[in-house]
């Protein structure tokens, strides 16, 4: 291997002082979260080179020390050793060379001979059209001990996007795994004509990159560009997850700006093609994008997105910062479905368990000790004959603010309606839930200005930033007809 540059990282040193002082100034604001991931200060999205790495795991992200607005991006850097807790470790990269000189832009990790080997994309503006004048490559950083990262003297690794009917600008977010003694990249892309794809590319040592084949690409309504794609094998099946931007509302689906969801399917690795079955999304909520995975020691798949919508209302960036991440999901394939259940080691977070049993609700109800806004919630409703029910969450009744879970029985939706939550944006997303054996089983983490509601065990899963008022904590449960909660658990989350 050639020497590495040798990086003085002026930049990265001024823009950890910078968020390190701005930090002191927001910590204790009402809107951020107390277990999850949240930038120190300013801007914060998609997940990147989330990995498990010497006994911790390590997650970046797209990060704007300078301002709550998206601009020039680093890489942010937090790590934990448990999913729950996680620590603030200084900016890991900064742009400044000629081919990342306006952006870090997204990537993955990845484990080789001991070091921590970051892939990203290279931003560089070459004219004032962010939609046209860009030139994206893939560049590498390296690290022994998973903290400080040197850029590789061979960037850009890979320096074009193939030939053939691949947009040559639009081309980044590389996500590499190994295979069978080779590494491999799945890096989103899009054709000349705007249909979103996926490009597989191999190497035998993560320098030397050779391009094997469009894995993918989407037809119809299936975005004009995907972006952050991931790929795994998981229960026997090969997953390809992307983040199709652009795809047109279809009934109750796709009303959020940009999907993020999956194909199943399998891989040939000759070929570099993937046959796969429909598109399903991850989340049904309203601010779920550019998911990453990692696989962990206890060889668990386990998910991060970013839990925020482009272009969505950010009522905290007046506040200093922007941006936020979901907490961590465990995947697994059930009924050719992935299922994502918020990792066990969660359940540390919790303290004071409030308990109650064989409630009847008619009407609305408030229940003594179940209030709060950093609070998980698990219950199963047995539906009895009622045709509308649902919860309440974050309600402050003086100002008539209220998060709104709503099931129907006669279509067999799941409605989370957030035009009363607050400040920031409104709307309504909706899933079909079938119940089972007339019950509903619901897991909600309310975290401030999120909440997480997994629905059934995780076959569904609604996710959204709110921002009501600090006296918000009221929860309360309604029905049409009465409806049994068969139980009911409440914890505090620390
Ligand atoms: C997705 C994305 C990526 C890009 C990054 C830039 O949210 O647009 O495609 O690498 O954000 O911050």
């Amino acid at each position: 291997m050639k020497k590495t540059v040798n990086h003085m990282d002026n930049n990265l040193e001024t823009a950890q002082q910078f968020v390190e002082e701005m930090n002191k100034k927001i910590s204790g604001h009402p809107w951020r979260p107390v277990y999850h991931v949240s930038p120190p200060a300013n801007w914060m999205n998609d997940p990147n080179g989330f990995c498990f790495f010497k006994g911790e795991y390590h997650l970046f992200y797209q990060h704007h020390p300078f301002s709550p607005e998206w601009g020039p991006m680093y890489w942010g850097h937090v790590k934990s050793k448990d999913l729950v807790f996680w620590e603030h470790l200084p900016i890991a990269l900064a742009p400044g060379e000629a081919y990342d000189k306006n952006g870090c832009f997204s990537g993955s990790a990845i484990e080789k001979d001991g070091k921590l080997y970051i892939m990203y994309t290279g931003n560089v503006w070459t004219g004032p059209d962010h939609d046209k004048d860009l030139q994206q490559t893939q560049a590498l950083a390296v690290s022994d001990n998973g903290v400080r990262f040197t850029k590789l003297a061979e960037n850009p690794v890979i320096a074009a996007a193939p030939e053939g009917d691949i947009h040559p600008h639009h081309f980044r977010d590389p996500k590499v795994w190994e295979h069978e003694g080779q590494y491999y990249a799945v890096i989103g892309s899009k054709t000349k004509t705007n249909q979103g794809q996926a490009l597989l590319f191999r190497s035998p040592d993560l320098i030397n990159w050779e391009f094997v084949n469009v894995m993918a690409k989407g037809e119809g309504n299936f975005g004009f560009m995907w972006e952050c794609p991931d790929f795994f094998h998981l229960d026997g099946q090969d997953v390809l997850v992307m983040s199709p931007q652009g795809m047109k509302p279809e009934g109750i689906y796709y009303h959020n700006l940009h999907q993020s969801g999956y194909v199943i399917g399998t891989l040939n690795y000759e070929t570099g093609q993937l046959s796969h079955g429909p598109f399903q999304l991850l989340d049904y909520g309203f601010d779920f994008y550019a998911p990453q995975t990692t696989i962990d020691n206890k060889g668990r798949r386990i998910l991060i997105a970013w839990m925020d919508m482009w272009e969505s209302p950010m009522p905290t960036q007046s506040c200093g910062w922007a941006g936020a991440m979901t907490l961590p999901r465990l995947l697994r394939i059930k009924n050719g479905q992935i299922v994502s259940t918020p990792v066990p080691e969660l359940e540390r977070l919790r303290e004071n368990e409030v308990y109650y049993t064989q409630v009847m609700v008619e009407g609305e109800l408030a229940l003594e000790g179940i209030s709060g806004d950093h609070v998980e919630l698990e219950l199963v409703i047995d539906a009895q004959a009622a045709s509308r029910f649902g919860l309440k969450l974050r309600v402050n009744e003086e100002r008539g603010e209220e998060t709104v879970l709503t099931y129907t029985r006669d279509d067999s939706l799941v409605s989370l309606d957030r035009n009363r939550s607050g400040q920031g944006p409104g709307g309504i997303r909706q899933a079909e839930v079938p119940l089972e054996n007339n019950q509903l089983h619901l897991r909600c983490f309310i975290d401030k200005s999120s909440v997480e509601i997994f629905i059934n065990g995780g076959t569904t899963v609604m996710t959204a930033r709110v921002y009501p008022s600090e006296g918000a904590t009221g929860i309360r449960f309604f029905a049409d007809q009465p409806i049994q909660i068969i139980n009911l658990k409440k914890w505090d989350l620390k």
